[in-house]
């Protein structure tokens, strides 16, 4: 099965690059599943019906997400009613969504998860690697096979530790919410395709996909700061490219960029 797995999409230019980007790997690649973190799809924080909208017609199979996703009101209605939209499945609380799917390709059955860490994070959550266990083994009592799970993290650390405690019982472990790519893309000894961070698509000129001058004052003076993203420029588009068998081991996992004008 051929999996393609989209970075954080970080608003408008992201949405477009996005666009361009699904068309040439449809063509290049055809691939049987696509996924994309849109955790920053509506003006970099949170996802609106309409930016949902905007992309939904892409052919996008599972969108999965992280600590943005609730700062747009809309994740009230779009939460609990979009199955393929998930959110961290290690949130604690009455949250509203799901942190997991299953879905037929072709008559495979496939499992995804998301789950975010907690170091260097702002949001105090479950502990992912026993949630991790768990919604697993949800997935396998239903026959699952290949499942890929998305782990929303900040540190590096974390992100390694909880590949590890994964291998062997995933597909695959991608990383995201640091929209930077990871030169680490590799199978782990027990089969489960890795990589640290996907990376993000968004504004290249940019910092994590904001203006830069928002963050370049932040860190050179003690005054509030306003991000904004840019809405023209080069847009990169940061993307892993999956083959996993019928019995849920990945056989290759290599980055997939792209770059256009907007
Ligand atoms: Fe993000
Ligand atoms: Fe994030």
């Amino acid at each position: 099965m051929k999996v393609i797995f989209f970075g954080d999409i970080v608003g408008s230019i992201g949405r477009k690059g996005l666009r361009l980007a699904v068309a040439e790997v449809k063509q290049k690649i055809k691939p049987d599943l696509m996924i994309a973190n849109i955790e920053n799809l509506a003006h970099g924080k949170g996802v609106t019906e309409k930016t949902f909208q905007e992309i939904g017609s892409l052919g996008i199979d599972v969108f999965t997400s992280g600590n943005h996703i609730f700062r747009k009101s809309d994740y009230k209605k779009l939460l609990p009613t979009k199955k393929n939209l998930l959110r961290p499945a290690n949130f604690t609380g009455d949250v509203p969504g799901h942190g997991w799917c299953i879905l037929e390709v072709g008559n495979i059955k496939v499992g995804v998860g998301n789950l975010q860490g907690r170091v260097f994070m702002d949001m105090l959550v479950d502990d992912p690697f026993r949630k991790a266990d768990e919604i697993v083994s949800q997935m396998k009592e239903q026959g699952v096979k290949i499942i890929i799970i998305d782990f929303h993290a900040e540190a590096t650390s974390e992100k390694q530790a909880f590949g590890w405690y994964m291998d062997g019982k995933v597909s695959a472990v991608i990383g995201t919410h640091t929209h930077i790519q990871t030169n680490d893309a590799r199978i782990l000894p027990s089969g489960t395709a890795y990589i640290t961070d996907v990376g993000f698509c968004g504004a290249q000129n940019s910092v994590l996909g904001v203006k830069k001058e928002g963050p370049v004052n932040m860190f050179i003076s003690s005054l509030p700061v306003r991000f904004d993203i840019p809405e023209s420029g080069l847009v990169l588009i940061n993307s892993v490219y999956l083959n996993i068998n019928k019995s849920g081991k990945a056989t290759s996992i290599k980055p997939i960029n792209y770059k256009f004008l907007i």
